[in-house]
C-alpha cells in the first residue's frame, strides 16, 4: 500500500524507484559496496528495505541495522546483534560459533554482551564469523553518519572486511557526512583507499512524479481528489515522499477532509522538520548554522549568508569558516544550491525556520 506510514518493505509497494533498487541490488550482487544518500523523508529507509527484499529472494542474506541515534561503536555493536537475532535462520547456522566467543552469552534466541567485553573488537569477531560461515551477505547499516565520531574505527573495521571476506557487502544510507566522505574519498594512506563504494543520491520527487504518487495511492482506495488540491498538496510539500504519504495516508485511511489532511500533514512535518534540524544543530555551532540557515530560507547568495551572519553576530567571518558551514548543509542534504543562491532543500524546513520558532 503506497500510503502505509512505515518505510516500504517490498519492491512493489516502492513508488518511482525501480532504477534505483535495480542499481543497487545489481551492485550488491557484484559484491560491490554502495552508498544511498539523501534528505530526512526523501525513501532512503524504504528502498533498502525493499533492497533487502529483492536480495533474499536471491539467496542473500541481509542483516538490517538501524543506527539512528546511536553514536558509539556500542551502538554498532548492539545493532548487529540485534539484526543478527532477526535474521532467525542466519542466528540459528552461526549460534554455535557464537557461543564460542568470549564476551557473547548466547541463547536460544538472544545473545547478550558480557560486562567489559570491548565493543570493536566483539563486532570484528562477529562479522569475522559471518565472513566465515554465511554465505553471500548484505549489511545495510541505515543512517550511517550516526557514527561520524567513531570515524577512524569504523573504517578501519570496514576495510578490514572488505580485504578479508569478499562474500560481505555493506549497503549504506544517510546524509554525506565526514564519515561517509571519508569512505568515499579515501586518502592514500587510507585502508580503503581504492574501494570506494559506489554512491547513489535520492532526490525528492518531480512535481509530475508527486502527482502521480498520490494519484496512484488514492486509486488503491478508490478514491479522488481534485487535480487542484493535488497541486496544492505538491506545492506545499515539494516532492519529499514521506510529507505525501502522510497527506494520502490522512484522506484514505483517516478518512480527512483535503484542508483538514493538509493542516495534519503540516503539523506532523512540522515535529519531523525541528527533529531533523536540532539532532544537525546538536554537534554543531548552533548559532552560526541557524543564522545561516534562516538567510538561506529566505533564498540567499553567498554573500548574502555572510552578511546575514556578520549583522547578527556583529563580527565578521573569513571565507573558510563559512565555507565550513554552508558545506554541512550542503552535505546533510538541509540545503541545496541552484545557480548562485542556496535554497532550503524542503519547504516545511523552510517554513519551520521563517516561523522564527528555531532558536
Ligand atoms: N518511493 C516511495 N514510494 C512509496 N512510499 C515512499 C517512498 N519513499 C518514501 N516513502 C514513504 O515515505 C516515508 C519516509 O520514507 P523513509 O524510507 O523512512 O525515508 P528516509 O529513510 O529517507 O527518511 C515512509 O512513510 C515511506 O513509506
Ligand atoms: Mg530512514
Amino acid at each position: 500500500m503506497l500510503f502505509d506510514l512505515h518505510p516500504k518493505e517490498k519492491p512493489e509497494s516502492l513508488y518511482g524507484r525501480d532504477d534505483d533498487l535495480s542499481k543497487i541490488v545489481g551492485h550488491i550482487e557484484n559484491h560491490r559496496w554502495i552508498s544511498i544518500l539523501g534528505p530526512r523523508m526523501v525513501g532512503k529507509t524504504s528502498i533498502a528495505k525493499a533492497a533487502k527484499f529483492r536480495l533474499q529472494r536471491r539467496r542473500f542474506t541481509v542483516l538490517y541495522v538501524n543506527l539512528w541515534g546511536s553514536n558509539s561503536m556500542q551502538g554498532l555493536l548492539d545493532g548487529v546483534l540485534h539484526a543478527l537475532q532477526d535474521s532467525s535462520k542466519l542466528y540459528r547456522k552461526v549460534k554455535k560459533y557464537l557461543s564460542r566467543i568470549e564476551g557473547l552469552n548466547v541463547g536460544l534466541v538472544h545473545m547478550t554482551v558480557k560486562d567489559g567485553a570491548k565493543p570493536v573488537s566483539l563486532t570484528w569477531q562477529i562479522l569475522s564469523l559471518l565472513g566465515n560461515h554465511a554465505d553471500d551477505l548484505c549489511i545495510i547499516l541505515d543512517e550511517v553518519q550516526e557514527l561520524s565520531n567513531v570515524s577512524s574505527h569504523l573504517v578501519k573495521l570496514l576495510a578490514n572486511i572488505f580485504s578479508t571476506y569478499s562474500n560481505i557487502s555493506f549497503c549504506f544510507t544517510g546524509s554525506q557526512s565526514g564519515l561517509v566522505k571519508s569512505l568515499h574519498s579515501p586518502r592514500p594512506t587510507s585502508p580503503l583507499y581504492g574501494r570506494t563504494p559506489a554512491m547513489l543520491t535520492i532526490k525528492p520527487f518531480e512535481a509530475r512524479i508527486s502527482r502521480n504518487f498520490l494519484v496512484a495511492g488514492l486509486r488503491e482506495h478508490e478514491m479522488k481528489v481534485p487535480l487542484a488540491d493535488l497541486d496544492e498538496v505538491v506545492s506545499r510539500f515539494g516532492g519529499i515522499p514521506g510529507w505525501l504519504t502522510y497527506y494520502g495516508n490522512s484522506v484514505t485511511i483517516s478518512k480527512l477532509s483535503h484542508k483538514e489532511a493538509l493542516r495534519q500533514t503540516e503539523k506532523e512535518a512540522f515535529k519531523t522538520a525541528k527533529q531533523t534540524l536540532e539532532h544537525y544543530l546538536e554537534i554543531r555551532k548552533r548559532r552560526i548554522h541557524l543564522l545561516a540557515l534562516k538567510a538561506i530560507a529566505i533564498q540567499a547568495s553567498w554573500s548574502e549568508i555572510r552578511r546575514a551572519i556578520e549583522a547578527n553576530t556583529g563580527k565578521k567571518i573569513n571565507d573558510a569558516s563559512l565555507k565550513i558551514t554552508v558545506d554541512a548543509l550542503l552535505e546533510a542534504f538541509i540545503i541545496e544550491k541552484r545557480g548562485s543562491t542556496y535554497q532550503v532543500v524542503d519547504p516545511v524546513v523552510r517554513r519551520y525556520l521563517l516561523s522564527g520558532k528555531a532558536k
